[in-house]
């Protein structure tokens, strides 16, 4: 029998070839994604990233700011470019923002970058964990549960459609969260 072509044996490659061994967390605002990425990575000894940080850092100034002065378009840029250095590097936990599964080209990026766990949380859980803060531009606004519900409704299927799983954070504390999560990346990332 012929020797089977390297385009006949493809299906044979594992389906993670080619992706890094990073723990990536997606999810709307105030679903713990750094703070619980921040605990998980201490707890398999990887680095924390967040990609937030990474674009106040390229402008050297707040998210609120940049959003103020160059517009989201600007701040998607850079966050595009925070989640493509992520894509060099392994033994990461990369919190990325809530709206990163906006712009289509972020997709491809967030694969390669590693496994992809979607928080979850409800919308006035949501509002409860955000109203502390008030570097999150797009939830000033007059009635921001409401922002939140509408928020969430448009992106709710592209973060579906990025995570190869998905966490409820609702009723869980951040201890428990990262527990979860922990275990999750140990398997998934060998
Ligand atoms: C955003 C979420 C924020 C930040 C920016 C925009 C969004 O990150 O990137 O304010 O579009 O949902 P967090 O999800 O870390 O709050």
């Amino acid at each position: 029998m012929a020797q089977a072509t390297a385009a006949e044996n493809a299906s044979d490659t594992p389906p993670n070839q080619g992706r890094r061994r990073n723990l990536v967390l997606i999810g709307f605002m105030g679903t713990g994604k750094s703070s619980v990425g921040r605990r998980v990575a201490e707890s398999l000894g990887f680095q924390f990233v967040d990609t937030d940080q990474m674009v106040i850092k390229y402008a050297g100034k707040s998210i609120a700011q940049i959003f103020a002065d160059e517009g989201e378009e600007r701040f998607r840029e850079l966050e595009t470019e925070a989640l493509r250095r992520c894509t060099l590097a392994d033994g990461q936990v990369i919190a990325t923002g809530g709206g990163i599964v906006t712009q289509p080209r972020n997709h491809g990026l967030l694969q390669l970058a590693g496994h992809v766990v979607w928080l979850t949380a409800k919308p006035d859980t949501v509002l409860d964990r955000v109203s502390r803060n008030h570097d999150r531009p797009l939830l000033q606004t007059d009635d921001p549960l409401a922002t939140i519900r509408d928020l969430y409704a448009s992106r709710v299927e592209l973060y579906r459609a990025c995570a190869a799983e998905e966490i409820d954070t609702t009723n869980l504390s951040l201890e428990e969260t990262a527990h979860g999560l922990s275990e999750s990346a140990r398997i998934a990332l060998g």
